[in-house]
């Protein structure tokens, strides 16, 4: 069995890559490498440059590498750049996805993991948000999430195919300092950067119904992540025609205050956070149930954040070696 795995090349997509093989599965990558980047992808593995709204292309790879799954990761994610170009946004992420499926139904693909986000749930008013929490995504690229799934599971149903939408947290950390994030758009990097340059990083509102008044959020490290998709992507070739929905999450909340104290920890960097205004936008607490996903797969994370922190530092001091000197 042949996955192909688009947005391979990416941060998430390349640990994706990495647990595949490890796991004895044979991937092809196929990113248009605006965001990817190309040394990510191990050696032996194929990557395909390309955009999934190319239906040619990906006729052709799907048949010449006889790929019989597809992880589907490739896409626009970044939450504030999608209020700004919310047709961009459209086009990559739902247009990309219909292209995608219509390749792939009629290359007779048997299974099909769909990257989704916890951005579908919006604002939930919960204390753990299981798959049943109504989905009212608070921004474009929310929906655009929301609406793949529905793309995802309607073609699926129609064609035989075998689903999973994966509804990741908050992903963080890193397998080797090579893999790591290199974006600067999510807490991590943003207080590593702060750190960094020497100015104090930042909370942005510490007023919300919590208990230290700062947002809470389920961190889950990538490697267990990418674990996942490896338990999923077995689960749907045992069984054809399921449909699954998973969170993919730790069931652990941590707030901000917490993360950025524990980031000082273990980066040496000492300055105080300063209070900003609230982000707009932002829900007070976002945690998975992570009940459903050990049930189905029988998979948990196994790392802590203080993992994703360490390895999330390692990668960054890799990329500028004078953090460390903090
Ligand atoms: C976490 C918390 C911030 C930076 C987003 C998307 C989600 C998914 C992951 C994509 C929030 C606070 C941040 C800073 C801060 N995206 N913060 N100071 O917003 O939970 O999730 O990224 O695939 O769909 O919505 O993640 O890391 O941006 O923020 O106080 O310097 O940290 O306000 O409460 P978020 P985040």
């Amino acid at each position: 069995m042949t996955w192909l795995i688009t947005g391979g090349a990416g941060y998430i997509g390349a640990h994706v890559v990495r647990a595949m093989t490890e796991a004895g599965e044979r991937a092809v990558v196929y990113d248009d490498l605006s965001t990817g980047i190309a040394g990510r992808v191990p050696a032996g593995v194929p990557l395909v440059v390309g955009s999934t709204l190319d239906e040619k292309l990906l006729g052709r790879v799907l048949a010449e590498h006889s790929v019989t799954g597809v992880v589907h990761l490739a896409a626009k994610k970044q939450v504030g750049e999608s209020v700004d170009r919310p047709l961009h946004y459209y086009r990559e992420n739902v247009e990309g996805l219909r292209v995608l499926l219509e390749a792939v139904t009629a290359a007779g693909v048997a299974s099909f993991v769909f990257s989704s986000s916890a951005a579908v749930y919006g604002m939930p008013d919960v204390d753990l948000v299981t798959e049943q929490t109504p989905c009212v995504p608070m921004s474009p690229y929310g929906e655009t999430k929301l609406a793949g799934e529905w793309l995802v599971r309607a073609a699926g149903r129609a064609a035989g195919l075998s689903t999973a939408c994966l509804r990741y947290f908050n992903v963080a950390g890193a397998a080797a300092p090579d893999l790591a994030d290199t974006g600067v758009f999510n807490l991590i990097p943003m207080v590593f950067e702060r750190l960094t340059d020497g100015v104090p990083p930042r909370v942005f509102g510490d007023d919300y119904p919590t208990p230290d008044g700062t947002c809470i959020r389920d961190y889950i490290h990538v490697v267990d992540l990418a674990e996942a998709h490896v338990a999923v992507a077995r689960a749907l070739r045992a069984t054809p025609g399921r449909d699954l929905t998973l969170n993919i999450g730790r069931g652990e909340g941590v707030s901000v205050r917490e993360m950025i104290d524990r980031i000082h920890a273990v980066t040496g960097h000492q300055d105080p956070p300063v209070v900003t205004p609230r982000r707009p936008g932002d829900p007070a607490r976002v945690v998975a149930s992570a009940e459903r996903v050990t049930t189905e797969l029988g998979w948990k994370a196994r790392h802590d954040v203080q993992d994703m922190i360490t390895s999330a530092w390692q990668g960054w001091v890799h990329r500028h070696p004078e953090a460390a000197r903090g």
